[in-house]
């Protein structure tokens, strides 16, 4: 394919790169004054007296009824949140003991009869977050000491120990992953709809509450309750490899033997983009992170993923870093030798490697650090839908009590009981480097998206989208219905007005997105309900100074072998100025207290 630019003068990317410039690496976003340091995240988000707002629909209580044994449950609705109710209902927590055999797809083939439910029972509590004594502080584990090591070896070693029917026991937990993502549980009275907490807003919250109690178990088998979960500083290119306690020692309760062998000391490639070039990956996956945590986002549903209620198609839309690096993190690791992927290349699997935990703990770091982002222009973080703060799940706690929780109570970690390490964020100012203006494009050389969707992505694809408006408007690329075929590992990167078409580098300002997704089946059938992903463009034009055109040229470059993805159609719009409907103001992430956190 030609290309339809003139050359012109590029802006190096060397100024930008962290290794060949130190001031980069040291930003300035752990100094003491920095609001990241003063933040107090007070929620006042009551927890359990406020039950949803739909209770008065008999249906939902009379099924929370039964779930929940007739505790004292239904309580008057009067949530708070002056969001206008949506038209639906939270996500019900799974019927325990209607928890079916979850189901792999490999090649193609069907891999039934998983079974990861958990152990019956009908004891269910709501849970209440216990007041706050001692903040866990989460390392990174590439900084841990010795001796935090050895009591994070020793508790996971013990909980591989307990009885395999103790809902404690680490398969127990790697199985909670596998029932909530592989279709082992239906959405209580949405006949065989699945019940998805991935590609969809409950990513976040789901995982912290996954987290919160894998953390307490862990603590309460070693005897220490301020025992904290270490993150994979994937973000920072001193954890850019695998934390080396997870490999070094094939005898250790954090080694696993199903990891790809090719990776257990490489630099991981957050763009799954095959570069060779060392350097090249870091600057790819600094811009990544950038990307994903601020220059892709214009609403908070961007990041968090797309809302998911009651009687919903699961796979709605993931959030930026769902889908980025997230994503990535699971299939570079994941062993290519195994027939789907395992450990940690499959939803199924990816829990039975003690490495998820750490690296969901940075996962969840990214949502914690996005809240407190300064420099993003999104005031409203906040989601204050009914329907996401009552979505709820269930867990088993470290005393193997089965408990129902709220995604009302993640929003704030402190509330939790833990919080982060401070380290370094060299993405914050990572921007890719301006290009220069460029001659108008071709628009002869390549076609309009209208003849061409919907589009198999099978090859490079390289089309024209008309833009709404002329000048500096602040708009959005929405791929729309994207199907995909559940079985596989399927990723693509989106690039406007990319001139050189030199796919392993990211780190340019042509770059604008990706979308990927890991294997895991849905019940019914291979293919996966469409979902949209949003990118915000307003950056991008910028960057390469092209707001005055009226269409921009965009090119998709699959990183997956052969076909499985279809997109139905792609569109710009712009961007609402009103803040989201769905987010009020996030007075948590933007007060500053005089008390350090430090
Ligand atoms: Cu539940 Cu990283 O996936």
């Amino acid at each position: 394919m030609t290309s339809l630019y003139l050359s012109c003068a590029t802006t190096t990317t060397a100024s930008r790169h962290p290794f060949l410039k130190p001031q980069h690496v040291i930003t300035t976003h752990a100094k003491p004054s920095h609001p990241l340091h003063q933040i107090s995240c007070s929620s006042t988000t009551s927890q359990n007296q406020n039950d949803d707002t739909k209770s008065q629909s008999g249906k939902v209580v009379d099924r929370r009824n039964v779930l929940l044994g007739m505790g004292g449950l239904c309580g008057a609705a009067n949530l708070v949140s002056n969001t206008p109710a949506a038209s639906a209902n939270p996500i019900l927590p799974p019927e325990l003991n209607k928890c079916g055999t979850a189901t792999n797809w490999n090649n193609g083939e069907s891999l039934d009869g998983i079974n990861c439910c958990p152990p019956l029972t009908t004891d269910i509590i709501d849970y209440k977050l216990p007041p706050v004594f001692r903040m866990k502080i989460r390392p990174s584990a590439h900084r841990a000491s010795a001796e935090y090591m050895y009591k994070y070896n020793l508790a996971t070693d013990r909980m591989k120990r307990l009885p395999a029917d103790d809902p404690r026991n680490f398969m127990q937990q790697a199985n909670i992953h596998c029932a909530y993502c592989n279709g082992a549980y239906d959405q209580p009275g949405q006949g065989t709809l699945d019940i998805q907490i991935h590609k969809c807003w409950l990513f976040f919250p789901f995982h912290r509450w996954y987290l919160y109690f894998y953390e307490r178990i862990l603590g309460k088998l070693i005897g220490d309750p301020t025992f904290a979960l270490p993150f994979w500083n994937w973000d920072n290119p001193k954890g850019m490899t695998i934390p080396p306690m997870f490999v070094e020692d094939p005898r250790s309760a954090l080694y696993d033997r199903k990891r790809n062998q090719k990776n257990l000391r490489a630099v991981v490639d957050l763009g799954l983009t095959d570069a060779t070039d060392t350097l090249q990956v870091v600057s790819n996956n600094l811009t990544i992170m950038h990307n994903e945590m601020i220059r892709g986002i214009s609403d908070p549903l961007d990041f968090m993923g797309a809302r998911y209620s009651e009687g919903s198609d699961p796979n709605p839309g993931e959030g930026s870093v769902e889908r980025g690096s997230h994503t990535s993190i699971h299939a570079w690791v994941g062993d290519p030798e195994q027939p789907s992927g395992e450990d940690l290349g499959n939803f199924y699997s990816a829990g039975r490697d003690p490495l998820f935990y750490c690296h969901h703990a940075n996962v969840d770091r990214m949502w914690y650090l996005w809240q407190r982002l300064p420099n993003n222009k999104l005031p409203d973080k906040r989601i204050t839908d009914p329907d996401y703060l009552n979505a709820s799940f269930l867990f088993y706690d470290e005393n193997a009590q089965l408990v129902k929780v709220y995604v009302r109570d993640t929003f704030d970690n402190r509330r939790m009981g833990f919080d982060y390490e401070r380290i370094d964020l060299p993405w914050m100012d990572y921007r890719p480097p301006l290009q220069a203006a460029r001659t108008k494009i071709n628009k002869v050389d390549a076609p309009n998206a209208k003849t061409l969707f919907p589009l198999k992505l099978d090859r490079v694809v390289r089309f024209q989208v008309d833009k709404t408006k002329k000048g500096k408007a602040d708009e959005i690329l929405v791929l729309e219905n994207i199907t995909v075929d559940a079985s596989k590992l399927l990723k693509f990167d989106v690039f406007v007005n990319d001139e050189d078409d030199n796919p392993s580098e990211l780190d340019k300002a042509s770059y604008l997105g990706t979308y990927a997704q890991l294997p895991h089946k849905p019940r019914s059938g291979t293919t996966s309900n469409s979902s949209s992903i949003r990118l915000k463009l307003t950056d991008l034009y910028d960057d390469i100074d092209i707001g005055d055109d009226d269409a921009i040229v965009v090119t998709l470059v699959p990183r997956h072998q052969g076909p499985g993805v279809t997109i139905g159609g792609i569109k710009i719009i712009e961007n609402p100025t009103k803040p989201n409907p769905t987010a009020a103001a996030a007075t948590d992430a933007t007060t500053t207290t005089a008390t350090s956190s430090g």
